[in-house]
């Protein structure tokens, strides 16, 4: 959807206390569910679309999307409701393959979308097909899964909502879509890669912004019990989220309901997601959604109450319906342990932190040209994709596991398991709440210890989030038989 017409987007040019006018956004243009019948069959198409999205100031992009109509498309389905999925790949570049993960969701194995590990490559002309039953609710993410820091920097990713674990429910649900981009002072796409960010901490965007927009205006009922689903999709943004001016706690992170946590700050990584139940403000006050990891905090998006107050009760927070997941026997668990660590290139890059950019030159095998991260010394992208090598570890079906993850690098980790979800137990550094998450964010140094049950058989991939380190070799495979 392009977004030229005011009117299109029910703009209501509205003057903030800041002075500016500002459209508000009922709800995002850029978010437009498709909720597809039980027996439909949903149909997207990988193909580059120009787009002027408001964050780019009046230009417009060749992007890289899965939908005609909106730049991330949702795809929302009540949890039980089989999903079956056509992608179409119409992208414009020759051998520029597609396979489509559902990120976070315990689905089996031949549906998880990895090219060569559990599927062969959509290749540009053809068209794809996953079908599933979502066995869990929350809020997740699809994407492909080879080239991803290409294909993420021109906006190819969209959302999975699966509904239907509100106990109370919300009176209003928003979903928020942060991803930074990468443009030049012109308002053209930026290399989305250097070899400084691979080697470091990613490359990163140069405007940033939620569901398209920077710092949007979304209208929230007064006093409504808001559900805020924070989807970071960036390739590398690291954000400290917190709320201003209302009062919020986290009810789920990666989807998985918790014990609501009074939300001070939450780190949260590239692939994190965090849904926040806010109560909004009164008629006419704004609250704000703001990310305090750099030294200027930064607002992300604000809500502003519009209407009669929808409560009047105190804000207390009802935990989401808890879903049927095995709980891992730590007691009589294996233990195993998983070294992040740089390889000596990378660290030789990372210290001379020289500019340009080679090392992703992803061709049809998925394989970097050079390596700057490994997993317990093994870099992935080593060898050819059509034989993958041995995985990292090999787990019995039905076995608890403790794995330990531990950052030996200066830089931050969001480490991702695919098929499965980790029970966080400890970290060395920090107290963390015991939340169940597929993407368990390490700091430099820290040490995190999680537990799993493998109960889901098949190949499955093990990596950073950070789309650079995964493509320069912080990435493997887990075998569950
Ligand atoms: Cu979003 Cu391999 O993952
Ligand atoms: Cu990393």
């Amino acid at each position: 959807m392009l977004l030229s017409s005011a009117a299109a987007v029910g703009v209501a040019g509205l003057r903030l206390t800041d002075g500016a006018a500002t459209p508000v956004l009922t709800p995002s243009p850029i978010v437009a569910p498709l909720r597809p019948a039980a027996g439909a069959v949903v149909s997207l198409e990988a193909a580059e679309r120009t787009m002027a999205l408001p964050c780019f100031g009046g230009k417009s992009l060749p992007l890289w999307t899965f939908d005609e109509a909106s730049v991330f498309p949702i795809v929302r389905v009540p949890r039980g409701q089989a999903l079956e999925v056509a992608i179409k790949n119409s992208l414009p570049r020759a051998d520029e393959h597609i396979t489509l993960h559902w990120h976070g969701l315990r689905i089996p194995n031949a549906q998880d979308g990895v090219a060569y590990l559990t599927q062969a490559p959509i290749m540009p002309g053809a068209t794809g097909r996953y079908a599933f039953t979502p066995p869990e609710t929350g809020t997740f993410f699809f994407h492909t899964h080879c080239n991803s820091v290409d294909h993420f920097g021109r906006g190819l990713v969209g959302a999975l909502i699966v509904d239907g674990d509100e106990a109370q429910a919300s009176d209003a649900d928003l979903i928020l879509m942060m991803k930074d981009w990468r443009l030049d002072a012109g308002k053209s796409f930026l290399p989305f890669t250097t070899d400084e960010g691979a080697a470091k901490a990613g490359t990163a965007g140069t405007v940033r912004s939620i569901n398209g927009v920077t710092n949007p205006v979304y209208a929230v009922p007064a006093s409504g019990n808001i559900r805020v689903r924070l989807l970071n999709v960036d390739p590398a943004r690291i954000s400290e989220i917190g709320l201003e001016d209302a009062d919020g706690a986290i009810i789920a992170v990666d989807g998985n309901g918790c014990t609501p946590i009074e939300l001070g700050t939450w780190r949260l990584g590239p692939a994190g997601r965090l849904d926040i139940l806010m109560r909004a403000p009164k008629a006419g006050q704004v609250a704000q959604l703001v990310d305090y990891f750099s030294a200027e905090p930064v607002v992300l998006a604000r809500f502003l109450a519009e209407g009669p107050e929808v409560r009047h009760d105190a804000f207390t927070p009802a935990p989401l319906l808890t879903m049927p997941f095995k709980v891992a026997d730590r007691s009589a668990a294996e233990h195993l342990d998983f070294t992040f660590s740089a390889t000596a290139t990378g660290s030789a890059v990372a210290a001379t932190a020289a500019a340009g950019g080679d090392a992703l030159a992803i061709g049809k095998l998925c394989l970097s040209k050079r390596t700057f991260w490994a997993i317990n010394k093994q870099p992935w992208s080593s060898v050819d994709h059509s034989d993958l090598g041995p995985p990292l570890a090999s787990l019995k079906l039905g076995r608890s596991y403790i794995f330990e993850l531990k950052n030996v690098t200066p830089n931050a980790h969001p480490i991702h398991i695919h098929g499965h979800t980790f029970e966080i137990i400890t970290s060395n550094l920090r107290d963390l709440p015991s939340v169940r998450a597929d993407t368990v964010l390490l700091l430099p140094k820290e040490r995190i210890e999680v537990a799993l049950v493998a109960d889901n058989p098949g190949r499955w991939m093990f990596h950073c989030h950070i789309l650079e380190h995964q493509e320069t070799g912080m990435m493997g495979y887990v075998t569950v038989t």
